[in-house]
């Protein structure tokens, strides 16, 4: 079943007294039942934000993770490691990730594969630059992204996987794609997945749409029939911003 999903990727942002500070403040709020809220912070406050909401009904997801179990990765953090703190959920393929730390469609490939064998649920990225936009080449582009990054997994694995598709150039520009320019690329990619898989693990899996998510922009494109809901960079540093996109739908 297709779930609603608002997932906010810190990235690096917010310390620990930072990740307190917001999650003292969100607990106190009411959350839609029919929405999944997930928090993404750094790797460094997974722990405390993961026992912190033990008792809420927030998910709390890693930002990364290294394709390899264990190893002579200096600075890596493994799935085994976020399963050993309860962390269940990963970003792969962020184009932040793509594009500053190299990670091609091959690596990130391996990164799906070792995640949804560890069990884990993957919201995989994938996005257009505006280059490409402007060529016409951003619909071809996308599927070439899921084609090399996610379609090695079979079709059980797509009950883990959630799709965010994050055009570049709307990521922290306050540039949102226009509702049409998002529903456009949603629906292709579950045609995408249905000529792939089928339809109805197509209509199951949870598109979300990242890029300038704001508490007045949200509703209009949560509304369009293949957006699921939202990764969102900066309004989900701020509680009440975040709570806005939360209740948007
Ligand atoms: P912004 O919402 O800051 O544009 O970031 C989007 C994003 O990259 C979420 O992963």
């Amino acid at each position: 079943m297709r779930k609603k999903i608002v997932a906010g990727n810190w990235k690096m942002n917010h310390d620990l007294a930072q990740t307190e500070m917001f999650l003292v403040d969100l607990k106190k709020q009411v959350l839609p039942e029919e929405v999944t809220v997930m928090i993404a912070p750094a790797f460094t406050n997974l722990n405390h934000a993961f026992n912190s909401l033990r008792e809420h009904p927030v998910t709390v997801a890693a930002q990364n993770m290294h394709q390899n179990n264990n190893g002579a990765f200096t600075g890596e953090v493994s799935a085994e490691m976020l399963k050993s703190l309860g962390v269940e959920t990963v970003i792969i393929g962020h184009s932040e990730r793509r594009a500053q730390f190299n990670e091609t469609n091959e690596i990130l490939s391996e990164k799906v594969k070792t995640a949804i064998a560890n069990k884990m649920t993957v919201i995989f990225c994938v996005g257009e630059e505006l280059e490409e936009r402007k060529q016409n080449n951003h619909l071809k582009l996308i599927e070439s992204q899921l084609t090399e990054g996610v379609f090695q997994q079979p079709e059980t694995a797509w009950k883990n996987i959630v799709i965010a598709y994050e055009p570049v150039w709307a990521i922290g520009t306050g540039e949102t794609a226009t509702p049409q320019q998002a529903q456009e690329m949603h629906q292709h990619i579950r045609t995408v997945i249905a000529n792939k898989y089928s339809k109805s693990t197509a209509n199951d899996v949870s598109i979300l749409y990242g890029g300038s998510v704001k508490p007045n922009n949200a509703s209009e494109i949560f509304n369009q029939p293949d957006v699921d809901g939202g990764l969102i960079g900066g309004a989900s540093l701020e509680v009440e911003s975040f709570m806005k996109i939360v209740n948007a739908f």
